[in-house]
């Protein structure tokens, strides 16, 4: 049984391939198009999932799509109907730019683009499942048998925030809230309103916490809980339910909060204290939600799904006050998990098949030999030097130990918006400067924008307050005091670290270079960032070799092969051509 999900004609385009009940492939058209959360159909990807003529289609039996189309076409009818004749602006594509006026017409569109660009008439059966179903899907493949799931993102096809109960192979869902009534929208706009980008949600966070409590108060009438476990936004603020982006908040959002922060405009204790905010709102509630479902399903594992859980702070106090034994969230929360989120709710849900597999690690991205490897510095003009495993790690940890900061490209690529290991930027942790380092030389990130520990996972506890895995990036525990002078510069201002718990099974040599870096150094511990430079994440050899080429970064490993600038490395050369 082969299903194939796919998203198109909203952000985060992409594939999943199931082949009963095990992931495949899993990938982001972004990584291929290099436009970050891309909305293109994913024709790259379908290439890589069924090969450069999509020969291997005909091994698919079902074509699974996240978006269910005839609750979407009502849900989109009521929002037009519902304020009217201001409403009427949700025609406009400029009101809702995440996504296609067309995605209510998604099998024709979907039909029409693989026979115009790529030549197919022939199409298996196409199933939609309802958006937060396919959020809730990823319980499917998690560690637990029975748990509670909460689904929180923008907006799906009929709500914005849902809460089920899954047991073995089946998933219920107990309640949903409806699609305006949304603390994703609501922290999506007040990200825009502070002058960043959709999709710069993490910036806000980590904000956040330089700020003070000012607003704090005046934000919780903004969203309030409700006695039901649930909450309500509060519409004499925001009209975003009558004029999507086009006119977001009422005057009284304005006159409470002050005039919004043009992008680029200095950063002040203003928009610092409502990131603050709306940051402790936010954990309000989704702690809030928790304890509710804590106490009604009884369930003592809990699951968190859609663009909200990648909310790392909410999530570690959801773990540390909500009541429940463990958290768990996907790696693909967002909706670069929807893909293979459908394809999960049509294998179990809808046909009933037994459950086969749990997620331990990341990796269903595709994989690149060791002749791309050679043929991507040949084309640089880059000599790189083949390694055994053991050389390779050691030499890797002294260079970390020594201050370099390494570009890491191992492997198949991860799913979501998370580099986990085989697309990584590491350094030594230990040196305080190391952060601004980094955003000197290869990020430019905005400085108060935290880096990631990587940890192994038998060490974890002992430097963080933690006593769970979190292979994924998903929380943000407290550092212990008595560790935060080992890793200064993965200790964010508040005090805690986005980490990543590394087990050997999962990432051997991933897990082996920062076993090395801890033998040298005393420290289990590494920074870890996302490969790129303002990019999406670098997916194959090229990509990698173009962003090294690019940026700072001292030392490049592919696989094997081990890379310095010695001079020779700075070849000049067309960085479009490597790029592609
Ligand atoms: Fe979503």
């Amino acid at each position: 049984m082969r299903i194939l999900g796919l998203v198109s004609a909203t952000h985060d385009s992409g594939v999943a391939l199931l082949e009963n009940g095990v992931p495949e492939l899993v990938l982001e058209e972004e990584r291929l198009d290099r436009i970050k959360r891309t909305k293109r159909f994913p024709k790259g990807s379908l290439r890589i999932a069924l090969g450069p003529n999509l020969e291997r289609l005909k091994e698919v039996d079902v074509i699974t799509t996240p978006w269910d189309l005839s609750r979407l076409r009502w849900t989109f009818t009521r929002a037009v109907f519902g304020r009217l004749p201001w409403s009427l602006s949700f025609l406009l594509q400029s009101s809702h730019t995440t996504q296609e006026n067309e995605i209510v017409l998604l099998n024709n569109v979907l039909r029409r683009k693989f026979r115009r660009q790529l030549g197919i008439t022939e199409l298996p059966p196409i199933v939609n499942v309802s958006h937060h179903d396919a959020h809730a899907a990823i319980f499917f493949v998690s560690p637990f048998e029975e748990a509670a799931i909460l689904v929180m993102d923008g907006f799906g096809d009929d709500a914005s925030t849902s809460a089920y109960i899954g047991r073995g192979n089946r998933i219920e869902r107990l309640w949903h809230t409806g699609i305006f009534n949304s603390l994703g929208i609501v922290y999506t706009f007040v990200t825009k309103y502070l002058g960043f980008n959709f999709s710069d949600e993490g910036k806000v966070m980590a904000l956040a916490a330089f700020g003070g409590d000012t607003y704090v108060n005046a934000f919780r009438e903004l969203i309030r809980p409700t006695p039901d476990g649930r909450y309500q936004v509060n519409f004499d603020y925001f009209s975003y339910d009558a004029f999507g982006e086009l006119r977001p908040f009422k005057r009284r959002f304005i006159e409470t909060f002050g005039p919004p922060r043009l992008p680029g405009e200095e950063l002040t204790d203003r928009h610092r204290d409502i990131a603050r905010a709306l940051q402790v709102v936010t954990e309000e509630i989704v702690l809030h939600m928790a304890r509710d479902l804590r106490l009604k399903t009884n369930a003592t594992k809990l699951c968190i799904s859609g663009g909200v859980a990648l909310n790392c702070v909410a999530n570690a106090r959801v773990l540390e006050e909500a009541g429940f034994e463990r958290v768990w969230v996907p790696p693909c929360a967002s909706d670069t998990g929807a893909p293979l989120g459908s394809t999960l709710w049509h294998y179990h849900q809808t046909l009933g098949r037994p459950r086969c597999m749990e997620l331990t690690h990341p990796y269903y991205g595709p994989t690149y030999s060791e002749k791309d490897i050679r043929d991507a510095l040949a084309v640089a003009h880059l000599t790189g030097e083949r390694l055994s495993e053991l050389e390779l790690l050691e030499r890797v940890a002294r260079d970390l130990a020594a201050g370099r900061i390494v570009g890491w490209f191992q492997g198949r690529s991860e799913m979501g918006p998370r580099a986990l290991g085989n697309r990584s930027i590491l350094a030594d942790p230990r040196r305080a400067e190391m952060k601004d380092i980094i955003n000197a030389r290869v990020k430019h990130r905005e400085p108060f924008r935290p880096f990631a520990p990587a940890v192994l996972l038998e060490r974890a506890s002992e430097f963080f307050h933690i006593d769970q895995p979190d292979p994924f990036m998903t929380l943000a525990p407290r550092v212990r005091e008595d560790k935060k002078h080992l890793i200064p510069a993965a200790v964010h201002v508040d005090g805690t670290g986005r980490i990543q718990t590394v087990e050997r099974s999962a990432n051997p040599r991933y897990y082996g270079v920062i076993e090395t870096f801890g033998r040298l150094t005393g420290v289990p511990v590494l920074l870890n960032t996302s490969f790129n430079q303002q990019e999406p994440i670098v997916e194959t050899p090229s990509h990698a070799v173009s962003c090294f080429l690019r940026s700072g970064l001292d030392v490049l490993v592919l696989g094997n092969y081990y890379v310095t600038r010695n001079g020779q490395s700075r070849i000049v050369c067309d960085l479009n051509e490597v790029a592609t």
